[in-house]
């Protein structure tokens, strides 16, 4: 760590491994519920906990993306932070209205519209927090005048990222341009805001890992980014079929969907390369470990499972069933997840001048990848089974969930399980790091790992 401002991550990461479990709990309670729907049916029903999954992922998602952001600016921009104070600041300001927010919708108290069910007042604290994330990257890039395309391409991520989060504050009066809004933010953030964010650490955390130059890195991140955006901008078509949006959305909606694939696959390409080709490895294994894990998850979940439920052909039968939790999940996990996770391996040792202990790391990465890979493949079998079953076949919703549907389901609430011992590995393998010293053993350090 060469800048003492770059502790100002850590907080951000602790906090992020707390929304992770919770996230992880309330998705093992709504997976037990799909089997046995009387299970905690009264003090938390299935549409709450759901709530609380979804809201608890987009907010770990957020403070990792943050943490890596505080962690990554000094560095790139040779310079202390702007201000530690502001990002403490925003750091309780934002865990405290996200605690709010999850206590808020065990009492009911929400908004409507998944992913961003915080009610109205929770969203101006979250903007004002955002807000002041914001003016304090900004002001460090620009005091230190020392724009680079990494810098650059994060920093539109994030003042777009929040830019779209004002199109989920405004109610319209027609169901139909609600959701219309509401995509700008869900797409926009996932396959527009966000995507530049995760290229631009994918990047940083390249040069870092694998010793390649920015120079060598530049043109692929803004090709990769060009691409984004002209694929992301039209390809938010394919969530425009079925909500009484002009006819044109489908072909456009279908071919650009078609494209969007392709930015990703060259982020792994890209990786690949760098790893390949790259003068000397860092010792820090795992964190590379992970960050290959995220560009090939990001491209199987993102990417191709998307990608076959994109034509307005296809999605007529398949949406809205488990194939889109399949996808949902892997891709959320592979792109966003694991990224966050790979920034953390390689920025919290840094933080606290301690080694990682690679074993843990890696069986967490094997563990919580093998189960996240069966869940999804799991709900891809539920969905096609609800595609045939009840759309083809035209059978009844609930006479097929209960006799074909709920046994996929079952097995996913075993994949949930075994997801939530590889998560005990990772929050366990981060305590160590951060509280004890690490059992490093004398085989690692002489291994280089
Ligand atoms: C990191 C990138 C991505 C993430 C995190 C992501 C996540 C999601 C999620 C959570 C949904 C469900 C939304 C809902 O609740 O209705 C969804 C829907 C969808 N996604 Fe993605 N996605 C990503 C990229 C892509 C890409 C590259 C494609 C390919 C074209 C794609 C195609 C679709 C389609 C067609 C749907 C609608 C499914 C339906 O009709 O039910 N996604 N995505
Ligand atoms: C123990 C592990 C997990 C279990 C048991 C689980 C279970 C569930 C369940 C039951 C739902 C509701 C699905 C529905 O309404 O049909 C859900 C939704 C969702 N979960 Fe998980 N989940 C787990 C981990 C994760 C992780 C690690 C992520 C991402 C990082 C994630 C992302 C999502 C998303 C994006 C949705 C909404 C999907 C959609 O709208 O189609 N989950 N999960
Ligand atoms: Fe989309």
């Amino acid at each position: 760590m060469r800048f003492e401002s770059q502790k100002a991550a850590y907080k951000y990461f602790i906090f992020t491994l707390v929304l992770l479990v919770l996230q992880v709990l309330f998705g093992l309670i709504t997976a037990a519920q799909f089997i046995w729907p009387d299970f905690m049916a009264q003090t938390m029903p299935f549409n709450i906990g759901r709530a609380i999954h979804i809201n608890t992922m987009v907010f770990w998602l957020l403070f990792g993306l943050m943490g890596a952001t505080y962690y990554l600016v000094p560095d790139e921009t040779d310079s202390e932070l702007y201000s530690t104070k502001l990002a403490d600041f925003q750091f309780w300001l934002l865990a405290v209205t996200g605690v709010v927010a999850v206590i808020g919708y065990v009492f009911g108290w929400t908004e409507g519209r998944e992913y961003i069910e915080a009610p109205r007042l929770l969203d101006w604290l979250i903007v004002v927090g955002v807000l002041a994330f914001l003016y304090n990257i900004g002001i460090t890039i620009i005091k230190s005048k020392k724009w680079n395309s990494i810098l650059a391409v994060l920093f539109s991520g994030l003042a777009g990222l929040a830019v779209m989060y004002l199109f989920g504050m405004k109610f319209f009066g027609s169901i139909s341009l609600d959701q219309f809004f509401w995509w700008w933010v869900i797409h926009f953030w996932v396959e527009g805001t966000w995507e530049l964010i995760a290229a631009a650490i994918t990047a940083y955390l390249l040069i870092k890992l694998t010793g390649v130059q920015l120079k060598v890195i530049t043109k692929w991140l803004y090709l990769e980014v060009t691409l984004v955006v002209l694929t992301g901008v039209l390809g938010i078509g394919h969530h425009y079929f079925w909500i009484g949006t002009p006819e044109y959305w489908l072909p456009i909606g279908g071919i650009f969907g078609l494209l969007e694939p392709l930015p990703i696959l060259l982020m792994v390409i890209d990786t690949m390369r760098h790893v390949k080709h790259s003068p000397e490895l860092h010792h820090n294994r795992v964190a590379l470990l992970w960050l290959i894990g995220a560009a090939f998850t990001h491209f199987v979940g993102a990417g191709l499972m998307g990608v076959v439920q994109t034509l307005p052909s296809i999605n007529k039968w398949t949406h809205g069933t488990q194939l889109t939790a399949a996808h949902g999940h892997l891709a959320f996990y592979g792109a966003f997840a694991m990224l966050v996770i790979a920034a953390m391996y390689y920025a919290v040792p840094n933080i606290v001048n301690r080694q990682v202990s690679s074993s843990k790391g890696i069986w967490a990465f094997w563990v919580m990848l093998i189960s996240m890979v069966c869940m999804s493949f799991i709900l891809f079998g539920a969905g096609i089974t609800q595609v045939y079953l009840e759309r083809i076949m035209g059978m009844d919703f609930n006479y097929v969930k209960t006799n074909f549907t709920n046994f996929w389901l079952l097995w996913r609430l075993v994949a949930g399980v075994a997801f939530t011992v590889g998560t005990i590995i990772l929050v366990d393998d981060f305590l160590h790091l951060a509280i004890k010293k690490p059992a490093v053993n004398r085989r690692d350090i002489d291994a280089g790992l």
